[in-house]
């Protein structure tokens, strides 16, 4: 569960990030946001490049900022692109989420105005931890 105004601050900044994203290559624009435990939030939008593979999504963007400004704990995640359906973190970012923010819900949106809500522990059974 988020909180109902947190959950629409998430999306309004993940959304705002969006309008950031370096996709040309995909064409694919995501935004995100995540809410540390002091209620400040961190948007990310996904940063493509030239060798395609170096590519950094939305999720992973957001919670690097945070974790580059001191913070490590966190409460909900925002997700959001321009997809028909509302699309999950990838695996990669399950990862770090996982590790980073642990078990917290998912809320993905789409420009259409579609939600779905997830929770971490759903999207990553069995986790490596180490
Ligand atoms: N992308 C994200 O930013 N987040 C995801 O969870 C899935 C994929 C980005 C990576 C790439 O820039 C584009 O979407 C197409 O895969």
């Amino acid at each position: 569960m988020i909180d109902r105004e947190v959950e629409e601050r998430l999306i309004a900044e993940a959304f705002r990030s969006r309008g950031n994203a370096v996709s040309k290559r995909s064409g694919f624009s995501v935004g995100a946001a995540i809410e540390a435990e002091d209620g400040t939030i961190y948007g990310g939008c996904n940063v493509e490049n030239s060798t395609y593979g170096l590519t950094v999504c939305a999720e992973r963007v957001a919670i690097w900022k945070a974790l580059s400004e001191g913070v490590r704990r966190f409460r909900a995640v925002a997700v959001v692109t321009g997809a028909d359906e509302p699309t999950p973190p990838c695996g990669a970012c399950r990862q770090i989420l996982w590790e980073f923010a642990g078990d917290v819900p998912v809320v993905s949106a789409t420009a259409g105005g579609k939600r779905r809500l997830y929770r971490m522990s759903d999207l990553l059974p069995e986790p490596f931890e180490f």
